[in-house]
């Protein structure tokens, strides 16, 4: 019955202040935590890059953070809706807005590309299983197999494109279900159950690995600062993977932050999200590490650190398994509480501008990803030699995953948080911004100092370098 006198659905928000910091913590964690993070971890030296990498969150990625929540609360509607609004308000242009028209663009394209990915989680959860009921439980995982048959499982997934493009759509139809039922209804539900669950398997499977492994050479490798490591590429990496890992620039935290309410403390909500971002991030690192350690294998295996290095590690262990099968579900959660913020973005801005239901504008969305996820998961073998940005000297060598990759790492996330701290620190009217953070005193003063100095001028460095590399 609410709103039904002017014919207009009430707005859809968060039933809770829990409710909104679990559904964006979901958003933050997730591949880019368990995959990626100890990846780059593992190839720019560990621990110079671990320091750099919390530096970068604190100064760089947190200001941003508070900055888009406050945007999209203020504005209360879709992203780039949320930025028009808050210019108008500020007597700005109201062409700021294609700062998040940029933000939804990019989480689209993320989109397409990361629910490939997710597919090769769900292909590892089944590997385990099907291991799991021809080794039984007490053993370790593949029995009697050499681990480059083990090691070759990635690679022959890639090799099958019609297995990729399946699994890619099945991560996709599960991320739509979710997002079509509704914010308080879809997004939270999933953000408050697999969560905590995400949780429990992650410190379980740590504890374990903490147990059973490598622990004292993991701290060592993680928390000894090489400060000669720290070259500007390991400074670079690190700063793009806590914007990628915080979901910054890409119009996420916005959207999520337009179904908060006024009683949320936004500058202490945004520290929550961050640290709980990072912990994970660090736990994930000594989750991994030790297995990696005792199994002897090199810690630099980039990519196939996850789906390489691991699943043989999982070979040596008792009940391995079991514990794969518990490692890539929780892999599995972790991605799909991101991607369906990842689709929630271009979806929230359809239902506005076309006026018309969640489900179709999901819908609509979805089908776009999965051509384009049909694309990327075919450059893997179908399409290998295809190279979609071979006109452009830095994306030369990319195929179609790694050109989407590539634009929106290096082009749209710098290029919108860049603008994002334009807008929020120099062209937004002051009294609505202090009315918003949640912030005072020379906390209030050092976060106005971030956004408006260090954060756009780390940003402009992170671009040119970027692109020029
Ligand atoms: N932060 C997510 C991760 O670390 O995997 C990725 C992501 C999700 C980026 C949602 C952007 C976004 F809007």
């Amino acid at each position: 019955v609410m709103g039904a006198t002017d014919g207009a659905a009430p707005r859809e928000g968060w039933s809770s202040r829990t409710a909104f910091i679990l559904a964006a913590i979901g958003s933050a964690v997730g591949l880019g935590n368990l995959w990626r993070f100890p990846a780059e971890a593992g190839e720019n030296g560990g621990g110079a890059f671990v320091l750099f990498y919390i530096l970068c969150v604190a100064l760089i990625g947190l200001p941003v953070l508070l900055s888009e929540t406050l945007i999209g609360r203020h504005g209360q509607a879709s992203a780039p809706e949320s930025v028009r609004r808050v210019a108008l308000e500020s007597g700005a242009s109201k062409h700021w807005s294609v700062l998040a028209g940029m933000g939804v663009t990019a989480a689209f394209l993320i989109l397409s590309f990361y629910c490939v990915v997710g597919g090769w989680v769900l292909y590892y959860i089944g590997v385990f299983v099907s291991d799991l009921f021809q080794t039984g439980l007490t053993g370790g995982a593949f029995q009697g197999r050499p681990a480059s048959d083990i090691e070759s499982l990635l690679p022959s997934l890639f090799g099958n494109g019609g297995l990729m493009v399946g699994l890619d759509f099945a991560f996709l139809a599960v991320t739509l279900y979710f997002v079509a039922r509704g914010v308080s209804g879809g997004i939270e539900w999933v953000a408050t159950w697999l969560m905590p669950a995400f949780f429990a398997l992650l410190i379980l499977i740590t504890i374990y690995g903490f147990a059973t492994g490598a622990a004292s050479e993991t701290v060592a490798y993680l928390f000894t600062f090489d400060f000669s490591k720290l070259t500007p590429e390991v400074m670079l990496a690190a700063v793009g993977q806590a914007f990628f890992s915080l979901s910054l620039g890409v119009a996420g935290m916005i959207t999520y932050g337009a179904y908060a309410g006024k009683d949320v403390n936004l500058g202490k909500t945004s520290g929550i999200i961050a640290s709980a971002d990072t912990a994970v991030a660090l736990i994930a690192g000594l989750c991994i590490f030790p297995i990696v350690f005792a199994a002897g294998l090199s810690v630099s295996a980039g990519p196939g650190l996850m789906f390489q290095s691991l699943p043989v590690a999982f070979q040596n262990m008792p009940f391995g398994s079991l514990i794969g099968v518990a490692f890539f579900v929780m892999v599995a959660f972790a991605a799909l509480t991101s991607s369906v913020a990842l689709l929630e973005v271009p979806t929230a801005w359809t239902m506005e501008r076309f006026a018309i239901g969640r489900m179709p504008s999901a819908i609509i969305v979805a089908i776009g990803a999965a051509i384009l996820g049909a694309l990327s998961a075919l450059s893997f073998n179908e399409m290998a030699d295809f190279r979609p940005l071979g006109f452009i000297p830095t994306f030369a060598e990319a195929n179609f995953f790694d050109a989407l990759d590539g634009v929106t790492a290096k082009l749209f996330m710098p290029i919108g948080a860049i603008l994002t701290c334009v807008f929020v620190g120099w062209i937004a009217d002051t009294r609505l911004i202090d009315s918003e953070n949640g912030l005072d005193g020379a906390l209030h003063k050092l976060w106005r100092f971030l956004v408006r100095f260090l954060c756009p001028l780390a940003l402009i460095a992170i671009l040119v370098v970027g692109l020029s590399s």
